[in-house]
């Protein structure tokens, strides 16, 4: 989808089942590169992200075939492949290729990920952690480059970075020997990663913590279910609180989303924990005490721009603090464009609520931004044009069809081909 126009003011009301996870299913997917193998994930989402990492996998002989949310994956053709520059660029987790082909070939040369609207994003922990454990990597013009075998050893992680953790466990999968991470992150990804790795083969221990231990086996071909996708249910929570009226998400896992439903209940929600679902009610109407993002199980710095837009209407004054990227508040223009009040900048922001907001034409920012800006939209009075929303189509799937559902007066504008 190109464009979206949402006309706010209407509650939402319904049921909505949570699709598997962005986060959980890329790395599991990827791994795939490092493990010759057949593979059946359920609870795969259907977003850009999961394409273009199949279209990545195909250059390394890897198939995927769909089938509803099943993915059905064949890697027992894995052979070394270029990987596409324009596709890899795309994609942030296309620098776990890295790991990945380090283990099936013995070296690997991928892509520099594209620039990141969030940051600089860095991949020094990547690199000194492979580099701790014997293997050569450099940085070149033609992209990252990673060669020889991982010797058994420790690496300590300065920073519990997702993406390192996750590129240091596929490089561990064809290690000389046992490979400890101290200082891993510890994600509710991280640990299906790991329990999909167990299917595999590998011996895994210490998940859930900041110290796991991968002591490579003979590895194979596995059965996974994907973790649900916390960020879309707090995504929908948010868009709830902003929106107002009943709804239930099904499918997910209410303890990883206490930080968020937490939040909300301090903001006025009422919010109700089931074994495998969240019911929210009502509207956020009062400010809460300053919320920091953090590594988990701090507050996941990829719900905060929901929060933030889940706010802008609640009485008082809320301070937000960003400590995991340096540039996530690129979507506060858009808001303040609706008429939202929020000071401050950088990693600190003070949101001071208004009585309402208006519809307004906006631009999509990065995925959770644009996120953040259909959730105003929903509790705005009047129209909004949300542009560049093909950003959405990477994390939500069918993000426009569940809202109408729920009874949202939204509509997704596919791209005018212009004839040439
Ligand atoms: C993963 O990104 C997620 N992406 C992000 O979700 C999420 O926001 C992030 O983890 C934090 O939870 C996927 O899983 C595909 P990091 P990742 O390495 O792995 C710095 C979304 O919206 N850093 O934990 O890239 C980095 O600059 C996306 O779904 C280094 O300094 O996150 C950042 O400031 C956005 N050096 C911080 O660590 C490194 O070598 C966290 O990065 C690596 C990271």
């Amino acid at each position: 989808m190109e464009r979206i126009r949402i006309r706010g003011g209407r509650p939402l009301c319904g049921a909505v089942r949570v699709h598997g996870g962005k986060n959980a299913v890329l790395p599991i997917l990827t791994a795939t590169a490092a493990i010759r193998g057949r593979f059946i994930l359920h609870n795969c989402p259907a977003i850009r992200d999961v394409e273009i990492t199949q279209e990545l996998l195909a250059a390394q002989g890897v198939t995927c075939v769909r089938t509803g949310d099943t993915l059905r994956v064949d890697s027992t053709g894995l052979r070394p492949g270029p990987i596409d520059h324009r596709l890899a660029g795309r994609l942030r987790s296309s620098v776990l290729f890295l790991g990945a082909l380090l283990t099936a070939f013995g070296a690997a040369e991928i892509p520099l990920p594209g620039g990141c609207v969030l940051g600089a994003r860095p991949l020094d922990l990547h690199r000194s952690g492979l580099e701790s454990l014997g293997v050569e990597t450099a940085c070149e013009s033609s992209g990252l480059i990673a060669r020889g075998r991982p010797r058994s050893g420790t690496v300590i992680l300065r920073y519990p970075s997702v993406g390192a953790t996750e590129n240091l466990l596929l490089a561990a999968l064809g290690a000389a020997g046992s490979v400890r991470i101290l200082g891993a992150a510890r994600e509710p990804e991280i640990d299906d990663l790991c329990a999909f790795l167990t299917a595999c083969g590998a011996e895994l221990t210490g998940v859930g913590t900041a110290c796991l231990t991968l002591t490579p086996r003979p590895q194979h071909g596995a059965e996974h279910r994907i973790l649900p996708d916390r960020m879309e249910a707090a995504t929908y929570l948010c868009a709830a609180a902003c929106a107002g009226g009943a709804l239930t998400l099904t499918g997910l896992i209410p303890a990883q989303l206490a930080p968020v439903t937490q939040a909300l209940q301090a903001a006025g929600c009422t919010i109700e924990d089931g074994a495998d679902s969240i019911t929210i009610h009502g509207t956020a109407r009062r400010a809460i005490p300053p919320v920091r993002t953090g590594p988990y199980p701090d507050f996941p710095t990829d719900a905060q721009a929901p929060l933030t837009a889940a706010l802008l209407r609640a009485e008082g004054s809320t301070v937000l603090e960003e400590t995991v990227f340096e540039n996530r508040f690129r979507h506060l223009p858009a808001l303040e464009k609706m008429g939202a009040r929020i000071e401050g900048g950088g990693t600190l922001i003070r949101i001071r609520g208004v009585p309402s907001l208006h519809g307004a034409a906006v631009d999509a920012t990065d995925l959770r931004g644009g996120a953040a800006m259909v959730c105003a939209a929903l509790g705005a009075d009047g129209e909004t044009l949300i542009s560049h929303a093909g950003l959405l189509d990477r994390g939500y799937q069918d993000l426009i069809p569940i809202l109408r559902s729920l009874g949202a007066d939204a509509e997704a504008d596919e791209p005018k081909r212009t004839t040439p």
